[in-house]
Parts: structure tokens; C-alpha cells; sequence
């Protein structure tokens, strides 16, 4: 029997999670268009919702929140949740959880073959060959970067960071990563050493970044940052946009005071800094960390897992405020409807 509870879903969804959702709960409402509803729409959208599930292009902030007013739970269908105003959310004891662990493995993988990629040129590659300019062997043709005996910085040492790290062990590399805390695994497995952010970026030859995105790792690789980097270095980044101030990385690409870059995210996604798509040494990718057909299915289910379990009053697994809970009123009645909305 579903419970009564309300929920919006931001975006379409597969029909397995459609399913899911119905059978869990009595009243869905999903936005049938495959873009990002307007601020207005999202408002109108949450009004009368118990619950939504987001996507990181929903700006979920302080006046959203405030005029949700029946909304307990935004359960974010991604890792990061920079796009929500936790604090707002907070003081209004919604809970606000996220879908870590699942999309670990996709993550670091695409971040590794964004560094690839850039070693060794692949895209400039294919495309050099699809535009008929491959004319036979060369023996200085496309010569890239080695990858193999290199040293790798890892700028963030949570799950994908780790896990990014953990992808070098063929590759024989050196490992120097930036973390709050130590990281135990990464120091036994890998012999990973733990220096500052400066001393990460003036060693390593490939520079990967694995930062949520907050007001302090906002523009962390700054100009000034870049510039310690070496000059054969590369940077990847598949958190984060603003982590990079985008335009002075356009500078260093310019001016090859770096090698080269590989890029998952934007600062103003998906609007690309003036001159960035102009450069060779770089590849870009849509912000397609977490993008394969298991993982996306396996994020949304979590993202219903852990809304159900908030409307149940359970503390859902992925809760990422906690503190919310000691603000919560008596549950909110919702109406039953027992309609499952068509895919
Ligand atoms: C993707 O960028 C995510 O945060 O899941």
C-alpha cells in the first residue's frame, strides 16, 4: 500500500523509477519536459509537495525553500548539493540528503579518462583523422604526455578522490594528495603522501580535483594557484565549475604556462569561458561524471529510497543535515490520490 505522501520529481525518469516511486507512494507529480524547470515554475511545482527529488540544475534556495512551505524533504539526485541552501533548508527542518557511494566508481573512471585523454591527445586524435589529415606514420606524430611513472595530485581524498587515486596503481605512479584528514587507505595502498594544496600543485604532473564545491574551494585554483603548476602539468577537474577560475585557466592554456586541461565541469555551466572551446590542449565533456545507464538508475532509486524513508521518520542514509530533525514539526497530512502519472 503506498503511503500518503506528495512528491515532485524535477525531471523525467526512467519508468523503473517511476515505478518505484508509485508503488511507494500515493500522490507523484513529475515534470515531463526534459529541462530545468524556471524559478517560477519550481515554486509553483513545490507548492503543496511534501518531498521533491532534484537534480543539480535546480536552484534550490532560501526563497524557493520559504515558499515551499509544506515540503519536508529535498532529496538531491546527485554527490554534491551546492545548488541547495542547506542552511535555509535547515531552519526549516527539511531534510536534505544526497546519492554518494553509487556514482563513485562512474566518477573516478570518467576522471581518468579525462586524464588520458589529454595525455595523450585522443580527442585532437579523432579528429585529426575523421578531417582526412592522417596521411600515414609519423614518427613525431601527436606525441603526448607519459602517464605511467608519473606523479599524480589528488586535490580531495572523500570517495571519488580515493577512488581516482586507487585507478593509478597500474600506472606505477607517485601519489601526493590534499586532505583535511589523512587518509589511511591511500597511505597503505598506494604509499600516498599528504602535502599542502601548494606543494600538490608544484609537484604532480597531473592535478585532479575532487572538492565539494563551498564558499572555500570557490575559485581554489586561482590564477595565483595555476601558476604554480608546472609547465608540462595537467589539470582535470570533474567536480565543481567554480572550483577553477575558468578564465585565468583559459589564460595558462593560451599562454601553455600548463600543458593542457580536461574538463567535466564549468564555472557558469554550461556557458564556457570566452576562448576555451578556441584551445587544443584541452577536452570537454558535458558534465557526464555520474552518466552511465546503472548508475543514473542507481541515484534515482536512492534518491526515493532516502525520500521514503524521511517521510516514514526515519533518518534517511544520506541525510547530509542531520540538525534539520531537531527542528521537525508533526508530519504533514497529505492527500491520498493513488495516481501513478504516465512515463
Ligand atoms: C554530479 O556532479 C554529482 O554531484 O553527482
Amino acid at each position: 500500500m503506498a503511503e500518503a505522501c506528495r512528491i515532485y520529481v524535477t525531471r523525467p525518469i526512467s519508468d523503473a523509477a517511476r515505478v518505484r516511486l508509485c508503488d511507494a507512494c500515493s500522490d507523484i507529480k513529475i515534470n515531463p519536459e526534459r529541462r530545468t524547470l524556471t524559478r517560477d515554475e519550481l515554486i509553483r511545482s513545490l507548492r503543496h509537495r511534501d518531498a521533491v527529488i532534484a537534480f543539480l540544475t535546480d536552484k534550490i534556495d532560501a526563497e524557493v525553500i520559504e515558499r515551499a512551505e509544506t515540503l519536508r524533504v529535498i532529496a538531491n539526485c546527485a554527490v554534491g548539493f551546492d545548488n541547495i541552501d542547506v542552511r535555509a533548508a535547515t531552519a526549516r527542518g527539511i531534510v536534505v540528503t544526497n546519492t554518494p557511494d553509487v556514482l563513485t566508481d562512474a566518477t573516478a573512471d570518467l576522471a581518468w579518462m579525462l586524464l588520458m585523454a589529454i595525455a595523450r591527445r585522443i580527442v585532437e586524435a579523432d579528429r585529426f583523422v575523421r578531417s582526412g589529415q592522417f596521411r600515414g606514420w609519423e614518427p613525431d606524430l601527436m606525441l603526448g604526455a607519459d602517464v605511467s611513472g608519473k606523479t599524480l595530485g589528488v586535490i580531495g581524498a572523500g570517495r571519488v578522490g580515493s577512488a581516482f587515486a586507487k585507478r593509478s596503481m597500474g600506472f606505477g605512479m607517485r601519489v601526493v594528495y590534499v586532505n583535511p584528514e589523512p587518509s589511511e587507505s591511500l597511505e597503505r595502498d598506494l604509499d600516498a603522501r599528504r602535502v599542502d594544496l601548494e606543494t600538490a600543485l608544484g609537484e604532480a604532473d597531473f592535478v585532479s580535483l575532487h572538492v565539494p564545491l563551498t564558499a572555500e574551494t570557490r575559485h581554489l585554483i586561482s590564477r595565483d594557484r595555476i601558476a604554480l603548476m608546472k609547465p608540462t602539468a595537467y589539470l582535470v577537474n570533474t567536480s565543481r565549475g567554480p572550483v577553477v577560475d575558468e578564465a585565468a585557466l583559459v589564460d595558462a592554456l593560451r599562454a601553455r604556462r600548463i600543458a593542457g586541461a580536461a574538463l567535466d565541469v564549468f564555472e557558469l555551466e554550461p556557458d564556457l569561458a570566452a576562448g576555451l572551446a578556441d584551445l587544443d590542449n584541452v577536452v570537454l565533456a558535458p558534465h557526464i561524471g555520474s552518466a552511465t545507464t546503472g548508475t543514473r538508475t542507481r541515484m534515482i532509486m536512492l534518491a526515493a529510497d532516502n525520500v521514503f524513508a524521511a517521510m516514514r521518520g526515519e533518518v534517511p542514509h544520506n541525510i547530509v543535515n542531520p540538525e534539520a530533525l531537531l527542528k521537525r514539526d508533526e508530519p504533514t497530512a497529505a492527500t491520498r490520490s493513488d495516481a501513478c502519472p504516465p512515463g
